[in-house]
């Protein structure tokens, strides 16, 4: 794992970005995977400067979208197709015939899980999935203990996550219980995968998924198993990291070709 850690949210979000435009730029046809959230949305900002001042254009990516409530139409603004169109796609030149989200508002959800997944496949597989992570260590909606194995299906989100995802809506009981999410065996068939998280609120997670065992207990630790992946640290989130020096040893020594 590359762990990157910054002391502001905003080189943090740069850092991010940079690692986007670097994979748009090495592709003819790029596939991206992106989050909602509050974590992303700095790099989201710099994303959209980046193209508005024609240093990145996004026309040539496709993106899939890891999650989306089941029962909120596409203009609900408490949406994730809604979420994306205000934080990135409105903003960015990319066609929006290649944004996909999964369709949480489908007659057949499951019919729709699978649709989502070939179209994936179908797309040539994902470049760089973006991720963040719950304080309970989810990536996408994989809550502790789901299946490692686990494909795009409709999950049931834990009581912490509702909890967490309630200051989005008027009250808690809004939060929809059910969502449609990436599994973790579909994140894991990204050829690179970006995880950023500040606060100290993500501090344990970040650690039991750096520097834990690898298990259902925290999805994210799954990540170890990952051939390469980027994960974009604030100080608090990285705090309670034992080999936090050696990190920031390892980033220092990097060769040029190896720098973000
Ligand atoms: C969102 C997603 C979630 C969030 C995670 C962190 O698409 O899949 O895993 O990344 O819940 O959320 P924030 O960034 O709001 O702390």
């Amino acid at each position: 794992m590359e762990i990157l850690i910054r002391d502001s949210l905003e080189s943090g979000a740069k850092v991010g970005a940079r690692v986007v435009k670097k994979i748009i730029k090495s592709n003819n046809r790029t596939v991206l995977g992106l989050a909602t959230g509050d974590t992303p949305l700095r790099m989201y900002h710099e994303l959209i400067r980046m193209n508005e001042s024609g240093e990145l254009s996004f026309k040539n990516c496709t993106t899939f979208n890891l999650d989306e409530y089941v029962g909120l139409s596409r203009e609900d603004e408490r949406s994730y197709f809604y979420y994306m169109m205000s934080n990135l796609f409105g903003h960015v030149d990319i066609d929006k015939k290649n944004v996909y989200l999964p369709d949480g508002n489908a007659e057949d959800l499951r019919e729709a899980c699978r649709k989502y997944e070939q179209q994936i496949k179908d797309a040539g597989g994902i470049d760089l999935q973006v991720l963040g992570i719950g304080g309970n260590g989810h990536i996408g909606f994989n809550e502790p203990t789901g299946s490692f194995t686990s494909r795009t299906w409709v999950k049931i989100l834990s009581e912490q996550t509702i909890q967490d995802n309630s200051m989005y809506f008027d009250k808690q009981e809004e939060v929809p219980r059910h969502v449609v999410t990436m599994g973790i065996a579909t994140i894991m068939e990204s050829r690179h995968c970006l995880l950023l998280a500040n606060g100290a609120k993500k501090a344990d997670a970040i650690r039991k998924m750096i520097e834990g065992p690898i298990s259902a207990s925290c999805p994210a630790s799954i990540l170890q198993m990952h051939p390469r992946v980027t994960i974009v640290l604030d100080e608090e989130a990285a705090y309670l990291l034992t080999f936090k020096d050696h990190y920031k040893w390892v980033e220092k020594n990097k060769l040029d070709w190896q720098q973000f």
